[in-house]
């Protein structure tokens, strides 16, 4: 089939990087809106469509690829592609890609950053100066936890995790890790100790979360891992929203059980603005948007296209999840 007879679907509105590339391969229906498609209007806009681009919140499973036919390839905007059903779409023999790599860097920043905001109580003491109470330099004012030297425990040492290690060692602390699948070089190099979770939970002054949501991490931090972790300690989670269980967490935060957390995702996402998560004055919490930067969202708008591209040629993708299923060998 020549090029320019695909038609692809985006579901939301992405950076240029990733349109101009398909625009010159594709005939191309993009969902206008700012608020992701229902599952009805989603398979509305993928009907007829060779490929897509789709985003977390898209919900792709075997039924809708079922009423899907033509689509032979979901590239997704984003690393996790826990919203997408892969063993249904490689039954079906869908390529499904995502952006890995892309992004490691600014998800470690951004994890950083919340880190050293729940720690140094930056939310509180900007609304403490807002709302007109600093009056003098206070011995006992806004008091937070310090970060160099402490311990770190990183739940899930993948791409991301490492790069959160590495940023680790500029704060001279010790660093666990807890996963199954041992980097031993990585964590020579890095000074990383890996341990059962339970001593990691116990052990840390922070504890974050970088793994995939699958069946064996779903709720992975419920109340009796929360009830491990030391009272002077702080969660930060910038994996998926269901690796811990929220009500516990809510519970944790309100009784002291954790000093804080600091959230870039939730479950449910998003958080309504009345929850209690949203207003503890120990929680921070973000709107998913670890990889926000003008940059990676460039990068990963690129490599989306690319998958994209690559999948509907029959040609490898740069980044893909199933290739190995579904392509010929
Ligand atoms: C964002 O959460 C991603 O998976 O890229």
């Amino acid at each position: 089939m020549s090029p320019n007879q695909w038609t692809v679907a985006i579901t939301r509105e992405i950076p240029e990087a990733g349109i101009t590339p398909l625009r010159e391969a594709a005939a191309i229906k993009q969902w206008p809106h700012d608020l992701p498609p229902t599952p009805e209007q989603l398979e509305t806009l993928l009907q007829d469509c060779d490929g897509a681009i789709t985003l977390l919140t898209d919900s792709i499973g075997g039924p809708l690829l079922d009423r899907l036919p033509k689509l032979r390839v979901v590239s997704n905007f984003a690393v996790g592609f826990d919203n997408i059903d892969v063993p249904a779409a490689t039954e079906r023999g869908v390529l499904v890609c995502n952006t890995p790599d892309v992004l490691t860097a600014a998800t470690a920043d951004a994890t950083w950053s919340l880190l050293l905001a729940a720690a140094r109580r930056i939310p509180e003491s900007r609304q403490y100066v807002r709302d007109g109470h600093w009056k003098t330099w206070g011995p006992l004012l806004l008091l937070g936890q310090e970060v160099t030297g402490a311990t770190i425990g990183i739940v899930g040492l993948g791409r991301i995790g490492k790069e959160v290690a590495k940023r680790a060692r500029g704060f001279a602390m010790r660093i666990l890790a807890f996963d199954p699948y041992q980097d031993s070089a990585f964590a020579e190099q890095y000074g990383v100790t890996y341990v059962p979770l339970d001593q990691l939970l116990s052990e840390s002054d922070f504890v974050t979360l970088h793994v995939a949501l699958t069946p064996e991490t779903h709720h992975l931090i419920g109340p009796d891992q929360l009830r491990r972790m030391k009272s002077t300690a702080i969660l930060v989670n910038a994996s998926r929203g269901p690796v811990v269980v929220t009500d516990a967490l809510v519970e944790a935060l309100q009784s002291g059980e954790i000093l804080a957390a600091a959230l870039d995702v939730t479950d449910p996402e998003p958080l309504p603005a009345d929850h209690p998560l949203v207003n503890l004055p120990n929680c921070i919490v973000v709107p998913h948007t670890a990889s926000a930067t003008v940059q990676t969202r460039d990068r990963m708008a690129d490599l989306a296209a690319r998958n994209l591209l690559a999948g509907l040629k029959g040609e490898r993708p740069p980044a893909s999840v199933n290739a190995d299923d579904v392509l010929p060998s």
